[in-house]
């Protein structure tokens, strides 16, 4: 971000060095080329004009390009030829492992420099609204993007349209957005002061495949304590029925608050350097993070002091309340999550399911817990009867 700013501040100085066109272009085989530049403006505020380009030899009936780590909520553009030397280039949107298709909102316009010559087909093409997927952030360092191709018998139709037949090679790539960000918003293919720098897929493949493991990581510790320990840990401490439940209760919440803290860990790391801070679900995340930090001691002191007097005290209520805020809270963020990271339909579903079951019994065992605890309560004010009943029972009841 300092640096586009940087960029975007010398240009307007004039100093031709930073105002040439940068496109930035990812070879995933030899001939198989992918061009992307980002106008500065764009660059600025993450969303506006960006220019791409397809080019592969005709052997293949299309190739194609998707926003995103996965076909899952992908926006896609396909190329094919149009059997008068031209490209057919069909916006496409892809819900997941099926035919990706046609989509009229993808704002695209096909550009000079597109066409069939020397058995090389090319689209040259500006997307006006591509920031619009979720998984599209151009003022980010980079970002995740999926190619695929046929080869076969040249399609020949200018039909958007058409029905294509199953990828026989697809991958993904990262692509570096800092060296395709400069220029303005007119057509960078066409222009003379073009620079480009080039990757090649595989250089970004350990990157990319570290970055996919590092988010699911990330997402299954934090559903684990979200949806399963924290929860549990809660109703244990309610409803417990054993000798030493407090004991229980100390060790699933600090396992949750671990597996908590290390999947915000990674989180953070994933969000600050692929540029997502200022999404909903990391800051929600930053606000559950300064909730839990002081739990674990704000517990302690609850318990220590709920020994001594037998009642709950202003901690009490605080390590009660923001641990059952947190938890909802923590369940909410996990589908933002989702949403956020464009994951598969129904794995959202699932994770609705059992965050709805868990929810559930959440609330029921807390809203039984204080109605058995106030008639505790209220029978141990009364006289007729100790709040511990049995050993053990006290700090149930807190
Ligand atoms: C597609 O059209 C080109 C002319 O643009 C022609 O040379 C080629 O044979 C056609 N291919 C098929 C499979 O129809
Ligand atoms: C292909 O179509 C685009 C957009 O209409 C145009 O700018 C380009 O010149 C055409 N290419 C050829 C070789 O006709």
């Amino acid at each position: 971000m300092r640096f586009y700013l940087a960029t975007g501040l010398l240009s307007s100085l004039s100093l031709d060095a930073l105002a040439q066109t940068q496109i930035g272009q990812t070879c995933v085989t030899d001939d198989v080329c992918y061009k992307l530049s980002i106008p500065e403006a764009t660059a600025q505020n993450g969303d506006g004009n960006i220019f791409l380009s397809l080019s592969a030899p005709t052997i293949y009936s299309w190739i194609g390009l998707g926003i995103g780590p996965s076909m899952t909520n992908s926006d896609m553009f396909v190329m094919y030829t149009n059997g008068n030397g031209n490209v057919t280039l069909s916006p496409r949107y892809s819900e997941g492992r099926a035919q990706p298709q046609f989509d009229g909102d993808l704002d695209v316009e096909l550009l000079s420099g597109s066409g069939v010559e020397n058995g090389i087909m090319t689209a040259n093409f500006r997307c006006g609204n591509c920031a619009r997927s979720r998984t599209a952030n151009f003022d980010a360092q980079d970002g995740q993007w999926i190619h695929g191709r046929r080869t076969g018998d040249a399609m020949n139709t200018t039909d958007v349209q058409a029905r294509i037949m199953k990828h026989d090679v697809q991958g993904g790539f990262t692509w570096a957005y800092s060296s395709a960000v400069g220029g303005a918003s007119t057509n960078p293919f066409a222009a003379s002061d073009t620079v480009i720098s080039g990757s090649t897929s595989s250089s970004s493949g350990g990157n990319r495949a570290m970055r996919s493991n590092i988010l699911l990581v990330h997402g299954i510790f934090a559903s684990l304590a979200f949806l399963v320990f924290f929860p549990v840990g809660a109703i244990i401490m309610r409803l417990g029925q054993f000798n030493n439940v407090l004991g229980v209760h100390i060790a699933t919440q600090v396992f949750s608050w671990l597996l908590f803290i290390t999947a915000f860990g990674l989180g953070l790391y994933y969000g600050i350097t692929g540029n997502y801070m200022t999404k909903a679900h990391p800051i929600i995340g930053i606000v559950l993070v300064a909730m839990m930090i002081f739990q674990p001691l704000a517990g302690w002191l609850h318990h220590r002091q709920f020994m001594r007097s037998g009642q709950r005290s202003t901690i009490s209520h605080g390590h009660v309340w923001i641990g059952r805020i947190a938890i909802i809270l923590g369940i909410i963020n996990g589908g933002l999550g989702l949403e956020l990271g464009g994951v598969e339909t129904r794995y959202v579903i699932a994770y609705s399911v059992v965050a709805g079951v868990i929810d559930l019994a959440y609330i029921a065992s807390i809203i039984y817990g204080e109605i058995t605890r106030s008639r505790r309560t209220s029978v141990a004010s009364s006289g007729h009867e100790k709040i511990n009943s049995s050993p053990g029972r006290t700090l149930v009841t807190a």
